[in-house]
């Protein structure tokens, strides 16, 4: 089979010319970037929005009451908005900021998973994970007595959806997958293995690490109940992710980490949460902007 040919239609130039730091040259040669996958590259409009934020715009989110900080609140909320948007989230109250895939994935380990999971319950994930949807799991999965099983896959890399019957049971409260792996680039079923997993009870976490950044994704269509990406795969900065949780599920997690803005009063032997998302948002956030330049009010 031929492969077809793509740099028709793409205009290189223009868009290396986004990219600064492909102006570079490494032993004398232009440099040549083929690791998108673990971490993309920035374009020139990324660079000089979070060059603008910090040059004019910085303050904390949520935490003052003058200009600078109002403002940060409020492009840091925009950002929340059009993340919604982008992966059609019933609500922006469904969208929680955290570091990365990773940590959002661990949220879930730590705060579903603890409180959910029991000795005879069932994790399910596939064996094309990466370690991020894995390793949360195995830890979850010892400390709560839950047993974690493997959907195989087959010599090509596909699931063995034939199989899905016999890993998918009354006992399994929670299916762990990727859309998209990391490794062989394979592209899951989801929708499918969502209805499955639904279909014994079972809570839905979808790794979208690579799916997000590649494909158009929508939670909806999907019907999932968590999905988990990075900023930084897709062209974004580093140090800021999104957990995508519906939002009753999210209302009834306990928190994640403690201290800030999660809180919304406090006393000497308890303290009482905020509302979703901002429960599990603990801490000064990383900075989110999604608004136009330059322009102060
Ligand atoms: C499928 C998949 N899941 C999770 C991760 C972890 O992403 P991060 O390091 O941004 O948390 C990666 C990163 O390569 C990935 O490819």
């Amino acid at each position: 089979m031929s492969t077809p040919d793509m740099s028709a239609d793409l205009d290189v130039a223009s868009i290396r010319a986004d990219f600064p730091i492909l102006g570079i040259t490494v032993r004398g040669k232009p440099l040549v970037y083929l690791d998108s996958a673990a971490s993309s590259q920035k374009p020139r409009q990324v660079i000089d929005a979070m060059s603008r934020y910090y040059l004019e715009q910085h303050a904390n989110v949520h935490r003052g009451i003058y200009y600078l900080s109002e403002e940060a609140t409020r492009r840091y909320e925009a950002a929340r908005a059009r993340v919604a948007r982008f992966i059609n989230a019933a609500s922006e109250r469904e969208v929680v900021w955290t570091r990365n895939t990773t940590e959002a994935i661990n949220l879930v380990a730590y705060t579903w998973g603890w409180a959910n999971l029991k000795p005879g319950d069932e994790i399910l994930v596939t064996e094309v994970e990466h370690h991020a949807n894995l390793v949360p799991w195995q830890i979850i999965a010892e400390r709560t007595g839950a047993r974690l099983r493997f959907l195989p896959v087959d010599d090509q890399g596909h699931l063995r959806m034939d199989l899905l019957g016999q890993f998918l049971t009354e006992r399994t409260k929670l299916f762990a997958l990727t859309a998209m792996s990391n490794v062989l680039g394979t592209i899951n079923p989801v929708k499918e293995l969502v209805e499955a997993a639904h279909a014994v009870g079972a809570v839905t976490v979808v790794d979208g690490a690579q799916s997000v950044p590649h494909m158009p994704v929508d939670v909806q269509e999907l019907g999932c109940d968590f999905l988990a990406f990075s900023g930084h795969k897709m062209c974004g900065p580093t140090g800021i992710g999104v957990l995508y949780g519906r939002r009753e599920l999210l209302e009834a997690m306990p928190p994640f980490m403690t201290g800030g803005d999660m809180i919304k009063a406090v006393h000497r032997d308890r303290a009482e949460w905020n509302e979703v998302p901002w429960k599990f948002e603990a801490g000064t956030p990383a900075s989110a902007e999604a608004s136009s330049p330059g322009e102060h009010a």
